[in-house]
């Protein structure tokens, strides 16, 4: 039996990386997974091998910026399997597309316009989808991605750590509004993870320096965060909600 036994869980972003991995791990607790990203290839590929591993999954393409797409994403998941239990809102413009690296006054109106409209309104969209589903049923656990970069301070990513620290915010009044449906909301927020599978030079260089910081001295792998991920999807964090939790080896501590 597994903690998240029949439970509909939708997650954002959940084709590669990160979000792969939370879609395994929840899959491998008994979860039913809805893997909504703009990649459709990598969805479908991700959604084949977990079908064929035994697990009930699929994929919906859903730009999270889209009001339409995010609204589509809630209503095929009801469609299919009559419930939405969990929303992991974890996509992202980070490196899937890749965002600039520059000082904050060389970073273009456009580029800060669209990491806000994926990161942030998309988290605010695809929030807004599944809520009605959730009052409905008189439960549910949403949990936004938000990033180290906002505890730790980040030099030029200005676009980046603003929208994830406006996901941190959001996160706590998503959590005041929808607690007396018994919803529950949680962020978490993770550390630099090596999440592709070929890291270049300036990504290795980047993990060993961040290791330092660290109270764990290793690099932060996509598995280190999908423990939590279940934790905040199951009855486990029943009467936790509002709470940002930092998965970072120790690097920052509040
Ligand atoms: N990897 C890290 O070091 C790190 C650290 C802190 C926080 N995070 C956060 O964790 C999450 C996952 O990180 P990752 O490294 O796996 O990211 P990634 O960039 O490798 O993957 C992002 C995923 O989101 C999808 N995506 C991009 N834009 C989308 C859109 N508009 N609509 C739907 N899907 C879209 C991509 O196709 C991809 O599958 C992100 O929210 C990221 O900001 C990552």
């Amino acid at each position: 039996m597994g903690r998240l036994d029949d439970r509909v869980i939708i997650v954002t972003g959940g084709a590669q990386g990160i979000g792969k991995a939370y879609c395994e791990g929840l899959a491998g607790e008994g979860a039913k997974i809805v893997v909504a990203d703009i990649d459709t290839a990598a969805a479908d590929a991700l959604v084949r091998s977990l079908t064929d591993a035994g697990h009930e999954a699929m994929s919906v393409v859903t730009d999270v910026s889209d009001i339409q797409q995010a609204d589509n994403m809630a209503k095929v998941t009801i469609d299919r399997y009559g419930r939405i239990d969990g929303l992991i809102n974890n996509a992202a413009v980070f490196q899937r597309p890749s965002m600039s690296r520059v000082p904050f006054d060389q970073v273009s109106v456009e580029e800060w316009d669209r990491l806000m409209a994926v990161n942030l309104r998309g988290t605010f969209l695809c929030a807004r989808a599944v809520a009605p589903y959730m009052k409905e049923q008189g439960e549910g656990s949403i949990i936004n991605i938000s990033s180290g970069t906002v505890h730790f301070g980040a030099a030029n990513v200005a676009h980046y750590v603003a929208s994830k620290a406006g996901v941190i915010g959001f996160t706590r009044v998503l959590a005041r509004e929808l607690g007396p449906w018994n919803i529950r909301c949680n962020a978490i927020a993770p550390g630099l993870t090596i999440s592709v599978e070929d890291p270049d030079e300036a990504r290795l260089e980047g993990d060993r320096q961040r290791m330092q910081a660290r109270s764990i001295k290793r690099s932060e792998l996509p598995t280190d965060l999908v423990g939590t991920a279940i934790f905040l999807c199951s009855s486990d964090s029943a009467f936790m909600s509002g709470q940002t939790l930092a998965v970072d080896g120790g690097a920052t501590m509040r």
